[in-house]
């Protein structure tokens, strides 16, 4: 099976995330950038409003995996602009997809999932499982406590991967 990790990061802690995940599952791993940094502010007031970020071009092509996991941090209770419109641009018919979220908060995000899932089964995927992972907005996330998070939610899925 082909693995793909995409996913966006302002701060890191999804980044790290998505880099043990990666490792795990022996995929390609590829950020979503945006344009133009944008403040915290501008993030959380675009996200409620589940607008969409300019992003840069994207150097590949979903059709080639069989998995896609697709990472965001949450922002203001909702996924981040920079995955709404990768989310918008990208077919992911026949794909089993995977989520991954970050969060200051420690309750299930069900919401973000909810509307990433529909998204996702909109363009012809299929959410297979989803999980978050809360962090600390004052200490990043380091790379042992990712693959610590990761590692049981990898293995319960292995047999997709
Ligand atoms: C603009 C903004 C809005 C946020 N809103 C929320 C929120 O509504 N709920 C929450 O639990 N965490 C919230 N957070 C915290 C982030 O989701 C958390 O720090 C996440 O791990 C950041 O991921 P990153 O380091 O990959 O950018 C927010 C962070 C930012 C920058």
């Amino acid at each position: 099976m082909k693995n793909l990790v995409v996913y966006y990061s302002r701060s890191g802690n999804t980044e790290t995330i998505a880099q043990e995940i990666s490792k795990e599952v022996n995929g390609d791993i590829k950020k979503i950038e945006l344009i133009k940094d944008i403040s915290f502010a501008g993030a959380a007031f675009k996200a409620l409003l589940g607008l969409k970020g300019k992003i840069k071009s994207i150097d590949f092509n979903v059709k080639n995996y069989d998995n896609i996991f697709i990472g965001s941090p949450v922002w203001a209770s909702k996924s981040s602009i920079p995955i709404n419109t990768f989310l918008s641009n990208v077919d992911f018919t026949d794909k089993n997809v995977f989520v991954f979220i970050t969060q200051a908060d420690d309750k299930t995000p069900y919401p973000v999932y909810e509307s990433v899932a529909e998204r996702v089964e909109s363009k012809g995927g299929k959410v297979i499982d989803s999980y978050f992972i809360q962090t600390d907005m004052k200490s990043p996330l380091t790379s042992t406590q990712a693959a610590r998070h990761i590692s049981d939610w990898i293995n319960k899925n292995r047999t997709y991967l």
